[in-house]
């Protein structure tokens, strides 16, 4: 009969989390969970990694400066860093105990499900956790904040007010 044995790791250095994404671009939603997980971890690395299914408006440079242009220059427990390859290989070289995820409704679920899974199976030193964004933006996402700029939409508050500046300039009409 086999025995359950618990997976116990025995790293015990500083809490370290991994907030991988496109972050095309970083929205408030984004920001709510970056706040979050500070709460729960002693630093955190914004990592922009490849999602072989988009095709970002702004530059890997664009979306680094407005991340970091984001926070405070003295707020020394964020780091904005990008990730090539695999991200659960990252986050172990890292010496990340997690990567965060956020959770906006149900249906983010069965991706996140897969994503959890597939990257605990390739390093499970490395747990995934979850954590709830403010029902304020829950509706939101980078997509439809480009959908709705990119119209002419008004899109003050649901990005920092740096990247609504970004979006006005990049779809300023002629
Ligand atoms: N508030 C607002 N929007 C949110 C949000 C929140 N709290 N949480 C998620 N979103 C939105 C994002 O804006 C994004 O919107 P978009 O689709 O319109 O761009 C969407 O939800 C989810 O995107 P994001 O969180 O940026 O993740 P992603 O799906 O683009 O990225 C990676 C997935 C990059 C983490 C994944 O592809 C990856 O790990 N790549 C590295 C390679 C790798 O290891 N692959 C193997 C994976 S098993």
């Amino acid at each position: 009969m086999s025995t359950y044995e618990p997976f116990v790791s025995e790293q015990t250095s500083q809490r370290v989390a991994v907030y991988p994404g496109t972050f095309d671009p970083i929205t408030m939603g984004h920001l709510d969970i970056i706040h979050r997980a500070l709460n729960l971890f002693d630093r955190l690395i914004i990592a922009i990694a490849k999602n072989p299914a988009k095709e970002p408006l702004f530059t890997l440079e664009e979306r680094i400066a407005m991340i970091r242009a984001s926070f405070p220059a003295k707020e020394k427990r964020i780091e904005v860093d990008m990730v090539s390859g695999l991200l659960v290989d990252y986050a172990y070289k890292r010496g990340a105990k997690a990567i965060i995820r956020g959770l906006r409704a149900v249906s983010d679920f069965d991706y996140e499900f897969q994503l959890a899974l597939m990257n605990r199976r390739i390093e499970r030193e490395v747990e995934t956790v979850f954590l709830m964004t403010g029902f304020r933006w829950i509706y939101i996402s980078s997509s439809i904040i480009k959908d709705a700029a990119r119209h002419g939409g008004d899109v003050s508050g649901l990005v920092p007010d740096h990247v609504c500046e970004k979006l006005r300039e990049r779809f300023m009409r002629p």
